[in-house]
């Protein structure tokens, strides 16, 4: 028996697998079926009866979603009946929906927006006044909730039923006084309440984080991965170049690793890259007072205290939160070229590294714990401690440390922490974006470092897929750089500076 079904959608002829509904083999295809409730992550629902398309053959129009394609069949989503049933169904969903638009977060990327413009009935046929309903419901952490805004599409429920698996939502009373709510006062409080304001296609569930901040019409995005934990989902970042201010973080789909999906840990692995976090030029020690200094100035003292103390007495620290190109990079200089032996490897776990929720997130929350022990493997003769204290590092009694701290929020402060334990190194070299940075003592020097979303490169993830870093925005800090930047130009001859 085929495994696949040929049927004509519109002039042409489109085979798609067995099982596969209208709505499927239109996304496929590229045709444009409008639709509220239908999303690929989520069942169907079939509820918002706005995906009309017409059978041949058929008594009625059909709706997409919940039609499976069938061989022959020959379908249109473009016939006089068909539009009209769109600007019906769009009319409908309209009824009590507020004009919100100049004051909702989602004006500019709101379905019910896109699709007016598209198929919307003009002029509108509503003269009756408008069911009043609960606004700005606080529904979680990172929730609100407005109720008139919501067309009862009821993806949001069913992403806690199928997704999470915590039921919180239901549709509460029958007719137009039918509401989004949880049950009492109950608040959502899991990891993923973020993906149900990037499922709801209208303004209805919004981010406490980002309402009211920006307009999406001035943000820019970019595609990179989550360096939040060792899973590596695939996100866009949203920034404001004009402003070098990072906005938000969404999810990007990757069937093969998150699906249509993120945790909200991953969302909050961005703000650290805006300029009042950053560091934005090298710092160095001079005489017992921090100053700012040009980028060579630094990285000349450090060479010249790798120089006086000799490879034998250097020792790198390393963080899984560089790229594999970083990775190659550093060790290439310090371990092959200068002969530096001893790494430390920290690995900052707070939780047990194993650890699944049983949907994205890890316990390892490291981005790039496998790249970095890739690269670690090609070193030879190297002498490797992986560790979360740092302490032990005294009893090996390095002169020069030169350590990559890690670039997130949560495992950052904990790293410097730690740094300021370490006693008897007379030079730390600290390579990190992190202004906080500059405050954690027995430091000698700070070198500015790019942001994940900064750079291009690899992480490889926790089953040692490749996760590409594809596009970089221009770092919020003037003399950022990334460790294969560093390192070029530490090998390059520096000047000689007077200190
Ligand atoms: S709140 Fe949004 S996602 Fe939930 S039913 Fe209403 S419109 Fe749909
Ligand atoms: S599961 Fe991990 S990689 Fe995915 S969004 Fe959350 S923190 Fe980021
Ligand atoms: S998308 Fe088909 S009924 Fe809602």
């Amino acid at each position: 028996m085929a495994d696949t079904v040929t049927f004509r959608l519109n002039d042409k002829n489109v085979t798609v697998p067995k099982g596969w509904t209208v709505m499927q083999a239109a996304k496929q295809e590229k045709v444009d079926i409008p639709h509220f409730c239908w999303h690929p992550g989520l069942s169907v629902a079939g509820v918002c009866r706005f995906c009309m398309v017409h059978v041949q053959g058929a008594r009625k129009l059909e709706i997409a979603c919940n039609l499976q394609a069938t061989e022959g069949m020959v379908v249109r989503t473009d016939t006089p009946e068909v539009k009209e049933a769109h600007k019906w169904g769009l009319e409908f969903h309209l009824i009590n929906h507020p004009l919100d638009c100049p004051v909702c977060d989602q004006a500019g990327e709101c379905g019910l927006q896109d699709f007016y413009m598209e198929v919307g009935k003009y002029p509108s046929q509503m003269t009756r006044p408008k069911v009043l309903k609960p606004k700005a419901v606080d529904l979680g952490p990172r929730l609100i909730l407005d109720t008139e805004r919501c067309i009862l599409c009821s993806r949001c429920v069913r992403f806690e039923e199928e997704v999470t698996k915590t039921n919180a939502l239901g549709i509460f009373d029958r007719g137009d006084r039918a509401i989004i709510g949880t049950y009492g006062e109950e608040k959502i409080a899991h990891n993923y309440q973020e993906n149900l304001v990037d499922i709801c296609p209208v303004g209805a569930f919004t981010s406490k984080k980002f309402r009211f901040k920006q307009r999406v019409w001035f943000l820019q995005e970019k595609s990179t991965i989550c360096p939040g934990c060792s899973t590596g989902c695939k996100i866009q970042v949203h920034a404001r170049t004009d402003r070098r201010t990072y906005y938000r973080v969404k999810p990007q789909t990757d069937e093969a690793v998150n699906g249509f999906w993120m945790c909200d840990k991953g969302r909050d692995t961005i703000t650290h890259l805006n300029r009042e976090s950053r560091l934005p030029q090298a710092q160095m020690m001079i005489e017992g007072k921090k100053q700012t200094v040009p980028v060579p100035q630094a990285l000349n003292s450090l060479q010249r205290a790798i120089a006086a103390a000799g490879a034998q007495h250097t020792a790198l620290l390393v963080s899984a939160h560089y790229t594999v190109e970083e990775y190659q990079a550093f060790f290439d200089y310090f371990c092959t070229q200068l002969g530096v032996k001893t790494i430390y490897q920290w690995r900052g776990d707070k939780e047990d590294r194993d650890a699944f929720d049983g949907i994205l997130w890890r316990g390892d929350e490291n981005p790039n714990t496998a790249g970095l022990l890739a690269s670690l493997s090609q070193i030879q003769g190297r002498k490797v401690e992986a560790r979360n204290e740092l302490v032990a590092c005294v009893a090996q009694d390095p002169k020069v440390l030169i350590a990559l701290c890690p670039e997130v929020p949560f495992t950052s402060t904990w790293f410097q922490g730690d740094l300021a334990k370490l006693e008897g190194i007379s030079h730390v070299s600290l390579w990190t974006c992190r202004y906080e940075a500059t405050e954690a003592a027995g430091i000698t020097s700070w070198i500015p470092m790019k942001g994940f979303a900064e750079k291009t490169g690899h992480f490889l993830n926790y089953q040692g897929a490749k996760r590409e870093l594809e596009e970089a925005f221009p770092s919020a800090a003037a003399s950022a750089l990334s460790v294969v930047e560093a390192v070029q130009q530490l090998a390059l001859p520096q000047p000689s500076v007077t200190l």
